[in-house]
C-alpha cells in the first residue's frame, strides 16, 4: 500500500456509530468498512439494524459488522452497549456521535403550528436534547474515557450540520395559503444541538489530547433524499454548487477525519455544504 493509503488505513480499529441505522449512519459505516475498520452499528431502531447491518454485509466479513440496540439517551444502555462490546474483545478506537432526532418540517394539523418557537413545546425540547446534544455528551463521556484510559488514544467525530454555522432559511419551509402564524418552521432545537455539538467538540478536542484522542465536527449540508421538488429547487438556489449532495459523498471525510490522515486536525468544524455557507 503506498504510504497515502496508508494514512487512511484502518485495519485494527473498531467504530462506534450512533444512530447508524439512519440515512447517513449506514454511509459512515460503509466508509469506515472500506478504510478496513471493524464496526459497531448502534441505534434504537431494531429492524433498521437489522437491514443496515444485512446491506453492509454484502461485501465484508461478517466478523466486522457488530449491531447493538442502544439508546444515546439512556446512559444504562450506553454502559450495557460498553460492556458488551468489553464481552466481545472489542475495543472502540472511534465514536462517531451521529444520532440525532430531525423532525422533517411539515404542515402541522392541529390549532397552532407547533414547530415555531411561540409554541415549541418543552418536552420536544427535552427530547431532541436528549439525543442530539446529552446523546453525545454520554457516549463521549462512556467511549472516550475508555479510549483516554487504554493506552491506544482514539478519535471522535460529531455530526453536526451546515446549520451549526448558519441559522436556518425559513423561507425554505413556507406554504402557499397559510397565515403567518402557521407557516411551519425548522425548529430551535436543531440549531442549537449542533451549534453545541461544536462546543463539544472543541471541549473535547483539548480534555484528552495528552491521551491521544482527538475530536473534530462534520457538517454536513442537505441531503437529497427524495425531498418535493419545490423544496430541493429552493435549497439548491442557496447552494453556489446548485444541487443538495448525495448521500454518499461525506464517505471520504469520515475516512479522512476517522483516521490518521487528520493526524494534526482537532478541534475542527469541517462544513462540506456545496459553498452554502460562504455565500
Ligand atoms: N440528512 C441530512 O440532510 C443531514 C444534513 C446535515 C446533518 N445531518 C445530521 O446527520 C446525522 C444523521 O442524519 P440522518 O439523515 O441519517 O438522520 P436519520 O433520521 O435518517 O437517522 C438518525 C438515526 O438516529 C436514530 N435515533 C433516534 N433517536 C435515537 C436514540 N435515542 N438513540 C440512538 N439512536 C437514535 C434513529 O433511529 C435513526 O436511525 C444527524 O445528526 C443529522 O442531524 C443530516
Amino acid at each position: 500500500m503506498s504510504e497515502i493509503f496508508e494514512r487512511f488505513n484502518l485495519t485494527g480499529k473498531t467504530a462506534l456509530i450512533t444512530g447508524a441505522a439512519g440515512l447517513l449512519g449506514i454511509e459512515h459505516a460503509a466508509a469506515l468498512l472500506e478504510s478496513g475498520a471493524s464496526v459497531v452499528l448502534t441505534d434504537i431502531d431494531t429492524a433498521g439494524l437489522s437491514s443496515a447491518s444485512e446491506k453492509l454485509l454484502s461485501s465484508v466479513e461478517s466478523t466486522r459488522v457488530v449491531t447493538q440496540v442502544m439508546d444515546v439517551s439512556q446512559m444504562s444502555s450506553i454502559i450495557t452497549t460498553a460492556r458488551e462490546i468489553e464481552n466481545k474483545d472489542l475495543r472502540i478506537d472511534i465514536l462517531v456521535n451521529n444520532a440525532a432526532i430531525d423532525p422533517k418540517v411539515k404542515e402541522d394539523k392541529g390549532m397552532i403550528e407547533t414547530s415555531r418557537l411561540e409554541n415549541f413545546p418543552l418536552e420536544q425540547w427535552d427530547m431532541q436534547m436528549a439525543v442530539g446534544l446529552t446523546g453525545a455528551f454520554l457516549c463521549s463521556q462512556v467511549f472516550g474515557s475508555a479510549m483516554a484510559r487504554n493506552g491506544k488514544g482514539g478519535i471522535i467525530l460529531n455530526i453536526a450540520s451546515d446549520l451549526s454555522v448558519l441559522s436556518p432559511d425559513q423561507r425554505l419551509y413556507r406554504q402557499d395559503n397559510v397565515d403567518e402564524n402557521m407557516q411551519p418552521v425548522k425548529p430551535v432545537t436543531y440549531s442549537v444541538i449542533k451549534a453545541g455539538l461544536i462546543g463539544l467538540t472543541r471541549y473535547l478536542a483539548t480534555y484528552w489530547i495528552d491521551k491521544g484522542v482527538r475530536s473534530n465536527a462534520l457538517s454536513p449540508g442537505g441531503v437529497f433524499n427524495g425531498q418535493s421538488d419545490e423544496f430541493v429547487q429552493r435549497l439548491s438556489s442557496l447552494i453556489p454548487m446548485g444541487r443538495m449532495a448525495q448521500k454518499n459523498e461525506y464517505r471520504s471525510a469520515i475516512q479522512f477525519l476517522c483516521s490518521d490522515a487528520s493526524a494534526y486536525l482537532n478541534g475542527q468544524n469541517i462544513v462540506i455544504d456545496g459553498g452554502r455557507s460562504v455565500l
